[in-house]
């Protein structure tokens, strides 16, 4: 049943024939074409729906739309005074101080953050931070840590914002060429606002499932409700006749190519539908493909499937258990794949005696990746290839894979990534792919997917749960001089991305000491949970809260101030690691350290101050302050992992940066283009961006391992060293005088200008065109980049140069605990991280924030369970609320290696703050938490085991 209903939207009357139950949130996406406002749950969660009503904010996810009929409805698309912005100058002041602020990073919350705002903004123009807080409170943000939407809403309520910002410098497409001089002008270093940033806050940034190609239908998967079952599939024909616009049902035989993907060659193990058997809930089994109303009226009682639980291991020790069933018959005892580092003879040092020991025992849990855009994509048929509009870190992968799936050469497979609103690891396995590309590659028609949030959670990898092991001892004196480790790690069902966080964590679990003995060992054992696989430090952060409760424990049996343990035994240029490779240059661990040593002793003088007031005042709350320290290995563990970038310049001398490096909202982009700007020497705002399309990019790797700054910044630098190289040529400049050459593009002209000689012009129109990656560019001359970072394989005792470059960092966490309660409020961070070289600060900064948000949730109320907590009410992520204050300290030891010195920051963010935090609860109350999260049950056992018990 429809009704007509009236409303007016963005100021214009509007009249929908919809039925009047259907969501607001749809109606403007799927009916009014008004894709900024975005949905991340469907269940009033998350936020990112938010539009304003008759002025105040709400979940338009939540509104039947008969609700909404009268009424005055606002969204992203009416925030600038202009219908298309086009430019910095067309946005609204709240907009532009998103932009100046780095408060968009994947963008998805931010329609919604930006109308919350509005709707404060217009209720209170001056807001405290806390009323912002309040206002700001029913949106979620996966990336930024809210920071700096905080800044950009204080910033707007400051007073309007000139028009004439950043972003007049920064351009998406064609752009506004140099003027002369222009081209000396150092972006690297600078606080560029993002090139996507203009799309980002109009909400106009396609996303995965803005999209709705013309003849499309769409899949569904159906999936396992038990972890561990085998199944059958009955007569389909009665389903077919009671709904006719079910096209196809998939299910494993139809799948046209191999049944089986995975990250390594020899690691294929996951199936795109389960064969009749599943090994975990929210495995698919079943992919329904037809029209978009008959596909949502099936339930699930209507599928003829008949299932035979069967007992599922969903713990490591079930899994390990001698008489446990084996998952998989390449991971014998389950156990997917072991990692080993061993150095000098940890028993032998230890039986000397003399030594001071500490051990630990970490538990960690499930940790969901929880980003706000829900996994969605589409896919059509050209022909015989097939394209991919995604939601990925990884297309050149993505790509790969796909082509095994339906049995094509990767050739055939086109994937065109979308705007990604957060990935953090989650999206480099493959997820709505298999069955969108099957079904519009057997139908010929455009197919579409879009996962529900608790599909989502329920079907994508996860954090690695860790059960650890760990002991360290020091010299009287303060020296580290062994250490071991074992770590176990609950993969899931499937390989995903386990056998990197097994190779990655021993080569770690020092943390980023100085030990001459060591033995590091790890092991990935199968379970009937989710494929547990990539998330933000592939395992490093679980080790890192070992090592760090470590070097607390040592540190106060040696009496030595903790800060000071560390710097003593901190991996500096000449150290040598655990792998027994030479660090020649940029460990700036130190450097962190001294840049924290004056909060370090303010931040805990200030809570024994206040420890000291409260006891006399029989007050609950304790204060103290914790330290973490860092290292991480930046790009893959040991093995090749190049990146290639094209600069190309073309007959009308446009110049366009070719990336295959995707932005999932950390900003590779707008880097990307920093850096080639200045290896070429022209401002940004000379260059169009072709991001990301396996068809007219080259193969730049994925977006993970924090490796795009370093090993696709460096790619970038050789495309623009090249291309200048290249011009200069053509002008005979001199080697000596190359480097104060200046170029210049206008009309068909490079211009090139030496000091001390008349400009040379070259005319483009008179150069033949080269190929391209992309075939329907026509450069007449391209710039190529291809770095690949010089590593080693490792040997049986994991011996050798696993990374070229390592990140460092520390952080300091001041926390308050409530003992009677058990709750821990983090009050400040402090974050001191070396990143070599600030490409852009902003980012750098955002990147940090973003990390500890999420480090902050590691350590307090993460908790993955499956079947559980499937959703943003039930599993719990920071709030704008629950994020303190934060100061950003960044340290530019260079890296020789990298571009411009720079190195990477996106997974070192995250490592020390559950550290920090932890150590901070047990600096306020003795209490060490070394099982994950710290949740107030849990902190309030510790402390009442504890004796004598607090006042
Ligand atoms: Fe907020 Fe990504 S920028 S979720």
């Amino acid at each position: 049943m429809t009704a007509w209903i009236n409303l007016s939207v963005n100021g214009q009357p509007t009249e929908v024939e919809v039925d009047p139950m259907r969501r607001l949130a749809d109606v403007l996406r799927d009916d009014l074409g008004l894709t900024g406002t975005k949905i991340g749950c469907n269940a009033g969660d998350c936020g990112a729906c938010t539009v304003r009503i008759d002025g105040r904010q709400a979940c338009a996810c939540l509104v039947p739309i008969a609700q909404a009929a009268g009424t005055d409805v606002r969204t992203v698309e009416g925030l600038a005074p202009v219908a298309e912005p086009a430019g910095f100058a067309d946005l609204a002041s709240l907009q532009r101080a998103f932009l100046e602020a780095g408060a968009a990073q994947c963008g998805i919350c931010t329609p919604g953050m930006l109308m919350a705002a509005d709707d404060l903004l217009e209720r209170l123009p001056s807001p405290t931070e806390a009323e912002i807080h309040d206002g700001l409170g029913g949106v979620l943000c996966r990336c930024t840590g809210y920071r700096k939407i905080v800044e950009a809403v204080q910033a707007a309520a400051a007073g309007p914002l000139s028009a004439a910002g950043p972003l007049s410098a920064v351009v998406a497409g064609p752009g506004p060429l140099p003027k002369p001089g222009e081209g000396s002008v150092h972006a690297v270093g600078t606080r560029l606002p993002k090139v996507d940033g203009l799309e980002l806050v109009t909400g106009t940034a396609a996303f995965g499932a803005d999209p709705r190609p013309d003849g499309m239908l769409v899949v569904r998967a159906v999936r396992s409700p038990h972890a561990r079952a085998r199944f059958t599939i009955g007569d389909l024909g009665p389903l077919r006749e009671k709904h006719p616009g079910l096209v196809l049902v998939l299910t494993a035989a139809d799948i046209p190519g191999q049944n089986r993907y995975g990250i390594y060659a020899t690691g294929k193990d996951q199936p795109a539908l389960a064969d009749g058997e599943v090994r975990h809930r929210g495995e698919a089994i079943l992919g329904l493909v037809g029209e978009e109303a008959a596909i949502e009226a099936i339930t699930d009682d209507e599928l003829p499937i008949t299932w035979e639980p069967l007992p599922p291991h969903l713990r490591i020790d079930e899994a390990l258990a001698v008489d446990a069933h084996q998952l998989h018959g390449h991971a014998p005892a389950n156990v997917l794949i072991s990692g080993r580092v061993a150095r000098g003879d940890v028993d032998a040092v230890r039986a000397d005696g003399g030594l001071i020991t500490a051990e630990v025992d970490v538990e960690t849990t499930f940790v969901e990746h929880a980003y706000i855009e829900p996994e969605a994509g589409h896919a059509r048929r050209v022909g015989d290839r097939i394209e991919l509009f995604v939601s990925t870190q990884t297309p050149y992968m993505d790509r790969d894979e796909t082509a095994l799936i339906l049995g094509l050469r990767p050739d055939q497979v086109r994937i065109i990534p979308s705007a990604v609103g957060g990935g953090f690891g989650g999206k480099l396995d493959l997820s709505v792919h298999p069955l969108i590309a099957t079904a519009a590659w057997l139908t010929g028609r455009p197919v579409r997917a879009v996962w529900t949030r608790p599909e989502s959670m329920a079907a994508s990898p996860k954090r690695h749960p860790a059960r650890i092991h760990a002991s360290a001892s020091a010299t009287p004196d303060g020296a580290l001089v062994s250490f071991r480790f074992h770590g176990d790690f609950d993969t899931g069902a499937y390989a995903s991305w386990g056998p990197t966080v097994a190779n990655r964590v021993p080569v770690h679990a020092t943390g980023p000491y100085e030990v001459l003995n060591v033995l590091a060992t790890t092991r990935a054992i199968h379970t009937n949970n989710p494929p547990a696989g990539a998330f933000r430090g592939f395992g490093v952060p679980q080790a890192a809260i070992a090592h760090e409760a470590l070097m607390d424990d040592l540190a106060a049996r040696l009496g030595i101030d903790s800060l000071e343990f560390r710097h003593r035994n901190a991996i500096h240029a000449g150290s040598r690691t655990a792998t027994s490779q030479l660090i020649r240059a940029s460990a700036g661990l130190r450097g962190c350290l001294e840049a924290l040593r004056p909060q370090w002793a303010g931040l805990r003088r200030d809570a024994l101050d206040f420890n000291a007031v409260a006891a006399m005042q029989r007050r609950p709350l304790r204060r103290g302050v914790g330290i973490g320290a860092m290292w991480y290995g930046i790009g893959n563990t040991s093995m090749t992992n190049p990146s290639t970038i094209e600069l190309g310049l073309d007959r009308e001398a446009v110049l366009t940066l070719y990336s295959g490096a995707v932005d999932i909202g950390q900003g590779a982009s707008t880097v990307m283009v920093q850096i080639a700007a200045d290896a070429l020497g022209v401002p940004p705002a000379a260059m169009r961006l072709v991001s990301g399309d396996t068809d007219r990019t080259a193969d730049a790797g994925k977006s993970s391992a924090s490796r795009q700054t370093f090993v696709s910044g460096n790619a970038a630098r050789l495309a623009g060293e090249d291309l200048r190289r290249q011009l200069l040529r053509l002008a005979e400049v001199e080697d000596a005088a190359a480097d104060l050459a200046t170029l210049e593009f206008a009309a068909g002209r490079a211009i090139v200008t030496e000091s001390g000689r008349p400009s040379v012009a070259i005319d483009l129109a008179e150069l033949p065109a080269v190929r391209a990656t992309d075939p329907g560019a026509t450069p007449v001359l391209l710039g190529h980049g291809t770095y690949d970072p010089k590593t080693t394989p490792l040997d049986s005792d994991g011996q050798g140069d696993p990374y070229e470059t390592y990140a460092f960092g520390a952080q300091l966490a001041l926390v308050e605990v409530d003992t009677e309660l058990g709750t821990v409020k983090v009050l400040r961070i402090v974050a001191a991280h070396d990143v070599g070289r600030a490409i852009n600060p902003t980012q750098v900064e955002g990147q940090i924030h973003g990390g500890i948000a999420q480090g902050l949730g590691l350590a307090l109320m993460e908790a993955y369970v499956p079947g559980r907590t499937e959703n943003l009410h039930d599993y719990l992520i920071p709030t704008v609320g629950d994020i303190p204050e934060i100061e950003c300290l960044l340290i530019e030891d260079a890296e020789p290696s990298g571009p411009y010195g720079a190195k990477g920051v996106g997974e070192p963010a995250l490592v020390p703050t559950a550290p920090a935090i932890l150590g901070g609860i047990h600096d306020a109350t003795g209490a060490r938490i070394t099982t994950l999260p710290a949740t107030p049950d849990r902190v309030l056992a510790a402390i009442h085991a504890l004796a004598p018990a607090l006042p």
